[in-house]
């Protein structure tokens, strides 16, 4: 998709080294960024310059890359990739790419081992954009659906950044926005500006404007009033992990959004490729939801009177603060799920039917 003008993907390798776009200075500075090492991939994904379930698990795949290129050992091979796992715990992607990178590197000692790295690694990213594409073609239906009824612009809400961003290219819940867009169906997204990071403002609301798609952002807490009075037609979201009974999880605020909505009898949609489903995990108590350092909500960063980044306290320096980053939706409250093989319902029925 388009930034400042230009087509790019969220990561790509290139002589030896792994450019990414640092998100952590969007939307206020656009700044690709070299990744040389193992070391490099893991830092990034650790300080969200890269962040987004996909996203996170491509650049973790990219890691075991670079880690080959410092070192072709299988102990300093199998050593970054349980460090690589370990850097973000909730998204299962993450996990997902760095056990399929592994299948294919386990026991290589030829010189052939980057070859067959930088093959799969090159899958893993194609697979995804066809994924997230057939995702959004799969969505654009629904949001049809909507249009054909209403005849005019649809609303729809989303919660922190599932869009390209996330991904490789088009983003799990942006991708049937996009694509309807492409298609001339008038679209208008509420981007909840999600705190602590706001990765609805800085990057929902950034990426949307870049391919000319109408946004508002609203603050977190704005979505229920915006439900009961009409002003939203459906929800898509993305997910960090889906079980396979159907309980999504999701950027923290999701679970509010979906109750609203359920209140409301507004339809609530995930987004997901098949990299997200979680299949082992019964109980989402047994997720391990990431607790953040509380900076992150005791601290804003923005352009000063000068446009100089800056990060200012906003918090009594003596309060405490906790940063949980992700929470549930159960089941119940997802319409349905919108999966690059269709959309089924929120269960294991519905998920086993698609993914025999
Ligand atoms: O903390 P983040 O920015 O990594 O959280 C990301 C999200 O919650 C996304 O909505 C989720 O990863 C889905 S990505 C397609």
């Amino acid at each position: 998709m388009r930034l400042e003008g230009k087509e790019y993907r969220t990561i790509w390798f290139d002589n030896n080294v792994v450019k990414i776009i640092d998100q952590t200075k969007l939307p206020h500075q656009f700044r690709i960024k070299e990744l040389k090492t193992v070391k490099d991939a893991i830092n990034a994904i650790k300080v969200m310059e890269v962040r987004g379930a996909p996203l996170i698990g491509a650049t973790a795949a990219f890691g075991l890359v670079l880690a080959i290129i410092e070192k072709n050992d299988q102990s300093f091979l199998k050593k970054s990739a349980k460090d690589l796992i370990c850097s973000r715990p909730t998204a299962i992607n993450l996990k997902w790419a760095v056990d399929r990178m592994m299948n294919k590197l386990s026991g290589v000692n030829s010189d052939q081992i980057l070859e067959i790295a930088l093959n799969e690694v090159n899958e893993i990213c194609e697979e995804d954009i066809k994924f997230c594409e057939n995702i959004g073609l799969n969505g654009l239906k629904i949001i049809e659906e909507i249009y054909n009824k209403k005849k005019d612009t649809v609303n729809i809400l989303t919660h922190c950044n599932a869009g390209w961003l996330a991904t490789i290219n088009w983003g799990t819940a942006t991708s049937p926005i996009y694509h309807a867009h492409k298609k001339g169906i008038p679209v208008h997204v509420w981007a909840d500006e999600t705190r602590p990071r706001n990765q609805g403002a800085n990057l929902t609301s950034y990426e949307l404007n870049e391919e000319g798609i109408k946004n508002t952002i609203i603050a977190d807490n704005t979505g229920g009033i915006l439900m009961q009075r009409g002003e939203v037609d459906m929800c898509i979201v993305g997910t960090d992990r889906t079980l396979a009974n159907g309980d999504v999880c999701n950027k923290v605020g999701t679970y509010l959004k979906a109750l609203a909505a359920h209140d409301n009898k507004i339809p609530f949609y995930v987004a997901l490729p098949s990299s997200t489903i979680d299949w082992n995990i019964k109980d989402h108590k047994n997720i391990p939801i990431e607790k953040r350092n509380s900076d992150e909500l005791s601290q804003v960063e923005g352009l000063d009177e000068k446009g100089d980044i800056k990060k200012i306290q906003i918090y009594p320096k003596k309060s405490k603060a906790m940063n949980l980053a992700f929470d549930v939706t159960p089941a119940k409250y997802v319409t349905g799920l919108i999966t690059e093989k269709g959309i089924c319902e929120a269960s294991e029925k519905g998920l086993k039917e698609l993914f025999k």
